[in-house]
């Protein structure tokens, strides 16, 4: 594979680069005191589906940090409401949907909807040209174990029940639900790859709440089928696997290109178990960014240091930044990636 001038694409297609490239999962959110001042005058549908706002959000964190790629500014709640289900950002307890599913004919009725996306598009065609050649812009979706969770729910949850229950006692239904979601959601990345992503990571932040067999036969197969897909079209693929990342063979049946791994494992011993089949995204425990300076460049020499020497990874939190980080340390952290793990 030939070298582009992406750091950030190199580095997914495991060629070699002279730092390892960074970027910050949720960089665009709330502990911006300039995304907490847009938002405090547009609604959270509006930033994801006004092309210009979308594009101005997306791009905050570009502007005030040296990172290496954008991920688009969006949800992984769109896939429902592409298939009909509304939800509305309620505060303090997050996404709640007008209807949640509650039985077979609410599934039958869920309808793709392929016009929904269009001021995604472009907003994601806005961003791309906006974007400095060099930088890569990622987009996304949920995997759709994660998304049904929601859907079936209708809400955040400690257990999601609903959509376990559901898997075991009625498995044709479910069966149907997932195909409709992953169905949606290899249409919704091809419309992004159309509109100028160059890399697709799948968030899978609900994954333990799965049994390993479960995972296996529920689970796996439609994450596959998405993870095949954008490999087929010539894209890095990203899985996030939250709470799966200590099951490598497992979570490596799904063929990404790029493993995401959750701020609980050493990644050390993640690389030894993967022998360089993939490469590795990660893996800093979000709360090490309320810390002190020198405990943040303590935390980063230990995930540069345990990857030693090889090429194979990007830098970035092992989960989502939180809103109560300063974004002086965000800086700090960027710069002492930069600083040591230059080659
Ligand atoms: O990374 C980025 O900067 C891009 C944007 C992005 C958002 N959500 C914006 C957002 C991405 C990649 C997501 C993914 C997402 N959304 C996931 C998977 C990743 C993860 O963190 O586990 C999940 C589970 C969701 C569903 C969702 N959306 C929840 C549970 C919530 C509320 C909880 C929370 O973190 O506030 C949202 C809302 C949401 N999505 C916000 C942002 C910036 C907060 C919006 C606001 O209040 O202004």
């Amino acid at each position: 594979m030939k070298k582009s001038n992406q750091i950030f694409l190199d580095a997914c297609n495991g060629l070699p680069t002279k730092r390892t490239p960074v970027w910050i999962m949720r960089q665009a959110g709330r502990y911006l005191p300039e995304y907490r001042k847009i938002r405090s005058k547009a609604t959270f549908h509006q930033m994801m589906h006004k092309p210009d706002l979308m594009t101005e959000v997306t791009l905050l964190p570009m502007k005030r940090f040296e990172l290496d790629a954008a991920i688009m500014f969006s949800d992984i709640l769109v896939i429902p409401e592409s298939l009909g289900m509304k939800f509305d950002l309620v505060p303090k307890v997050g996404p709640v949907f007008n209807n949640r599913i509650s039985n077979d004919n609410d599934i039958k009725n869920l309808n793709y909807n392929n016009d929904y996306f269009k001021n995604i598009y472009k907003g994601i065609s806005s961003i791309r040209s906006d974007l400095n050649n060099d930088k890569s812009l990622i987009g996304f979706a949920g995997a759709p174990w994660t998304v049904a969770c929601y859907m079936l729910e209708g809400k955040p949850s400690k257990d999601y029940m609903s959509l376990r229950s559901l898997m075991i006692e009625k498995p044709d239904s479910f069966k149907l639900l997932m195909e409709k979601i992953t169905d949606a959601t290899i249409n919704y990345i091809d419309g992004q790859i159309k509109s100028g992503v160059n890399v697709i990571q799948i968030f899978d932040s609900n994954g333990t709440y799965i049994s390993k067999d479960h995972y296996e036969k529920y689970s796996l197969p439609y994450i596959s089928k998405i993870i095949r897909h954008i490999n087929s079209r010539n894209i890095p693929s990203i899985y996030f696997a939250k709470g799966l990342c200590n099951d490598v063979d497992l979570i490596l049946k799904n063929e990404p290109k790029v493993l995401g791994i959750d701020w609980t494992v050493n990644i050390g011993d993640i690389k030894n178990k993967i022998k360089n089949k993939v490469v590795l995204q990660g893996n800093l425990d979000p709360s090490v960014l309320l810390c002190s300076n020198q405990i943040i460049k303590q935390e980063v020499a230990k995930i540069i240091d345990s990857i030693g020497n090889n090429q194979g990874h990007i830098f970035n939190l092992g989960h989502g930044i939180t809103p109560n980080v300063n974004p002086i340390s965000v800086e700090f952290l960027i710069q002492t990636v930069k600083q040591l793990s230059k080659k």
